[in-house]
């Protein structure tokens, strides 16, 4: 027997990460249908894909298009609709979904939860601290600023990439907590936690995804992504401008020990709080010089590191995402034959560079025509649209900050980033961003001890523990 292959997908999202998903899943053996909610112009290319109209947030509206595509698999993209619900009613109604409860979901959208869960399972994070006052947290900023490199100012919720402040001393982590407590609304106490605040931790970061169950979790290969609008890591942060797989100082040894002591304990510890995570597991981490550390889990794939993921991975990827709903993917790898806990993947490379609109990433122009797409997918590479819409005219325009990832493929790294340089090349607009060094400087192969993690510093208040 061979692991269930879905036949009728819906999903649900409509950026650049759910193009790829789309043309990774599209194109598998078995596939009947492909919904996507709402999807978008670029998605609606893909042959075989029809979008629906819906709104993601609106868990009814989305088990009402399961039902009437009769999909057997609904597959989540961003993080908004998980927090919404979407998989607590498409569960409940049996209908399998590859995405977390809201509950499982909490390792995103709360800060808090994570530092809490990751204590709880071992799993080694920066020196923090939650907080729902000012003057307490301006305490703790002011300890760890005299003592180490530097402080990290968190928002709690999700804030969509713009709610971390990395700060260089003291005078910098008052004025960021000031910001963040300025923003409550007068007279009311918080609920919850508001911060968290970090030590900074330093090292190259990089971003390892698991496909979880529940119980299992295997992982896809490794990406490293450019938060910064700027080359050279300069400038604002914005949600990436492009990123690659593989990760030269990432290696499968260190992969495999990763999901074997970050992901898995994760995923352990939330089940025995009730709360089983199904979907995609993604872990921020950070290569410091004693090792590995957790900077954050998204409950989603990472955007745009799955653009430069789907691409290497060398196997279908319905039939993995359909036995995690389920909660079988154990018997899935092994029907695949896979051994240990690492998708295969091709040997090759792939590198995404992100083409951004004027003004990203603060108030963007739309309405830009775009040209030399033609020519950019005419070389080979892949074109994955995040922020277009079509014109009556049948030309493409800007619709979003981060407008479209160009993806190279080649034998090794710069060979893909050439192939992704020269297909960006071909691309235009009027104010169009984008960097030139994705994937440029390479950071030489792992020196890391791959088991020198130190412990966690038991610092992390628990449950109503909040300083
Ligand atoms: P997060 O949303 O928690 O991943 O934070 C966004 C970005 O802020 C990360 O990708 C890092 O570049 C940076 N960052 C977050 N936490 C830390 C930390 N403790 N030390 C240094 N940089 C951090
Ligand atoms: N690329 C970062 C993220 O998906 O959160």
């Amino acid at each position: 027997m061979t692991a269930a292959t879905p036949h009728r997908i819906l999903l649900v999202g409509g950026g650049g990460r759910e193009h790829a998903l789309a043309w990774k899943l599209a194109a598998e053996p078995g596939i009947e249908a492909l919904l996507a909610l709402p999807g978008s112009d670029g998605i609606a290319t893909v042959p075989g894909v029809t979008c629906l109209p819906g709104d993601p947030l609106d868990p009814e509206a989305v088990m009402a298009a399961a039902q009437a595509g009769r999909a057997d698999l609904v597959v989540v993209g961003p993080e908004a609709p998980l927090a919404a619900g979407i998989a607590d009613t498409l569960e409940d109604a049996g209908i399998p979904v590859f995405g977390p409860v809201a509950a499982a979901a909490r390792i995103e959208t709360s800060k808090a939860f994570c530092h809490e869960v990751a204590e709880a399972a071992g799993v080694r994070m920066a020196r923090a601290a939650a907080f729902s006052a000012l003057a307490p947290a301006l305490v703790f900023a002011r300890d760890l600023a005299t003592r180490g490199e530097g402080v990290v100012v968190k928002a709690d919720g999700l804030a969509a990439g713009k709610g971390v402040s990395v700060c260089d001393d003291a005078a910098d982590a008052e004025e960021a907590l000031g910001v963040l407590f300025a923003a409550l609304p007068a007279g009311v106490e918080p609920a919850g936690p508001v911060v968290v605040v970090e030590e900074r931790l330093r090292g190259p970061e990089a971003s390892l995804i698991v496909l979880a169950d529940g119980v299992d979790a295997l992982a896809l290969p490794a990406a490293r992504d450019h938060k910064r609008i700027g080359d050279g890591d300069t400038g604002s942060n914005t949600g990436g401008m492009g990123a690659y797989s593989p990760v030269p100082d990432l290696s499968d040894e260190l992969a495999a020990h990763l999901v074997a002591t970050v992901h898995r304990p994760v995923v352990a510890e939330l089940a025995r709080r009730g709360v089983p995570f199904r979907g995609a597991l993604y872990a921020g981490l950070m290569l410091t010089a004693d090792g590995p550390a957790l900077l954050e889990f998204n409950a989603r794939f990472g955007d745009p590191e799955t653009q430069a993921i789907l691409p290497r991975l060398a196997i279908p990827l319905g039939p993995l995402l359909l036995a995690a709903a389920r909660g079988r993917l154990a018997e899935a790898a092994a029907e695949a034959g896979i051994t240990g806990s690492l998708l295969p993947a091709d040997p090759g490379a792939a590198v995404a560079v992100v083409l951004a609109a004027a003004g990203y990433p603060g108030t963007i122009r739309r309405g830009d025509a775009i040209d030399g797409l033609a020519d950019a997918a005419a070389g080979g590479a892949l074109v994955f649209h995040a922020g277009t819409a079509r014109a009556a005219d049948g030309r493409w325009m800007t619709a979003g900050g981060r407008v479209l990832a160009v993806v190279g493929k080649g034998p090794d790294l710069p060979a893909a980033r050439a192939a992704a340089e020269r297909a960006a090349g071909e691309v235009r607009w009027t104010g169009m961003q984008r960097r030139h060094d994705i994937a440029a400087v390479l950071p030489a192969r792992e020196v890391l001890p791959a088991h020198s993690a130190r412990p966690t510093p038991a610092t992390f208040p628990g449950p109503g523990g909040l300083p």
